[in-house]
């Protein structure tokens, strides 16, 4: 069967979407149509069907699935009138503004629809190695997880270039929810999810924006495990890393390789049994990497459209970008609140939190100045 698709949304991310399918990239599915605010030239280089309304693409019966690319705040509003519409859906991360937003798409998806969310992360083989090693119980039981990923530079002309970003009113938040979400899935994915949350957040710090571009948090997990994240748009050079942990030993990822660091015995069992007063366990040291470079968004696209046609299981499915958004809901209202956040969230006190924040906030005015985009840069 070929899928017959509509992208709406062509901005910076849609439009390598559209590319993905022209190129060729992408089997068993057709683009038939298009919808972006304003003309799209992609739409007239390829000679396919624009709209400039998502209602009209989604009523037009060209299209059995849509992979939405519009700015966060309007995934809810277009999600929900895909999934009422009977459509699959394959949505641009994050999921929405809020996970009771979140939960009410979910509960629309009927059993024989595919909801699936561009977590394209999930696909980078370092991810996948460090998933399937904590999966194994490689490295024993997990004392402690650390990332500082502040390899997430963004200088101003990015914030002034665009209407939505890094504004209450568009997008629920800044670092947290645009960029660390995809951290934020990829620690829950592979260490699960904390019971409690401290968050730390700089508002605007170096940046003109009034939403976070620099966070940090403590986890507590039930395990006894502990953990902690750092984030920040406005360092440079940032750093990439990822150390998870464990009495068995170590993974230590810097944002390009991969260690596995093995103990023997395990760091308990030498601890209660050695006479040697300042020694420790062996350690084996082993280099992972290098790994093979992944077109991440066409994989997930692939397998969205394979979960239709062939009944393969979804890498992303929507569900999961409840926890990562979880996450990052959490250390807003800690930060602003001051307190410890017990997990699962409470939605409805995070909700009149971001309210009394939307209220007040408004879509900036984008400014004319040109800018130069390489996406290729922008996936870290
Ligand atoms: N997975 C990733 O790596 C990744 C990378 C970049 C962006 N994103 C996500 O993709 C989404 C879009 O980001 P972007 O940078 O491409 O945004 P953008 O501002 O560059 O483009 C947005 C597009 O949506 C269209 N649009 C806006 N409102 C619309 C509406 N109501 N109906 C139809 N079309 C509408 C605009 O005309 C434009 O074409 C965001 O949620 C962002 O977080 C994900």
């Amino acid at each position: 069967m070929t899928l017959r698709i509509g992208i709406i949304g062509l901005g910076n991310i849609g439009t390598q979407h559209a590319e993905s399918v022209f190129s060729g990239s992408i089997e068993g599915c057709i683009l038939t149509a298009v919808c972006a605010r304003g003309s799209s030239p992609i739409a007239k280089k390829f000679k396919i069907r624009h709209y400039s309304n998502y209602r009209e693409l989604i009523d037009s019966n060209l299209c059995d699935a849509v992979l939405i690319a519009t700015p966060t705040f309007s995934h809810f509003e277009i999600t929900c009138y895909a999934l009422n519409k009977g459509l699959h859906v394959l949505l641009e991360k994050p999921l929405s503004l809020s996970v009771s937003e979140g939960e009410q798409m979910l509960a629309l998806a009927k059993p024989d629809q595919v909801f699936s969310l561009m977590l394209n992360q999930r696909t980078d083989p370092a991810f996948v190695t460090m998933k399937k090693i904590v999966s194994q119980n490689l490295l024993g039981s997990l004392q402690r997880i650390s990332w500082t990923m502040t390899n997430w530079f963004r200088p101003d002309i990015y914030f002034h270039a665009s209407n939505w970003r890094a504004t209450w009113a568009g997008e629920g938040g800044g670092l947290l929810v645009n960029q660390c979400i995809h951290n934020l899935d990829i620690l829950q994915w592979i260490c699960g999810m904390p019971k409690l949350i401290q968050g730390f957040c700089g508002f605007g710090k170096y940046h003109e924006i009034e939403v976070e571009d620099e966070a940090m948090a403590f986890f507590e997990y039930d395990s006894g495990t502990v953990g902690t994240f750092i984030g920040s748009t406005g360092e440079s050079p940032g750093i990439n890393r990822f150390e998870v942990i464990g009495d068995h030993g170590m993974l230590c990822y810097d944002g390009e390789s991969l260690f596995h660091y093995k103990n023997n015995p395990p760091t308990s069992q030498f601890s209660q049994t050695t006479q040697d007063m300042f020694s420790q366990p062996d350690v084996h040291r082993s280099n992972l990497s290098p790994f093979p470079s992944v077109n991440q968004h066409a994989v997930i696209f692939q397998n969205f459209v394979n979960a239709i046609n062939l009944n393969d299981e979804l890498i992303a499915p929507a569900q999961d970008g409840l926890n990562s958004l979880g996450l990052s809901n959490a250390i807003l209202l800690s930060a602003w609140s001051g307190e410890r956040i017990e997990m699962p969230l409470d939605s409805d006190r995070f909700d009149k939190a971001l309210e009394l924040r939307r209220s007040q906030s408004k879509l900036r005015k984008p400014t004319r100045i040109a800018n130069k985009i390489d996406m290729t840069k922008s996936f870290r």
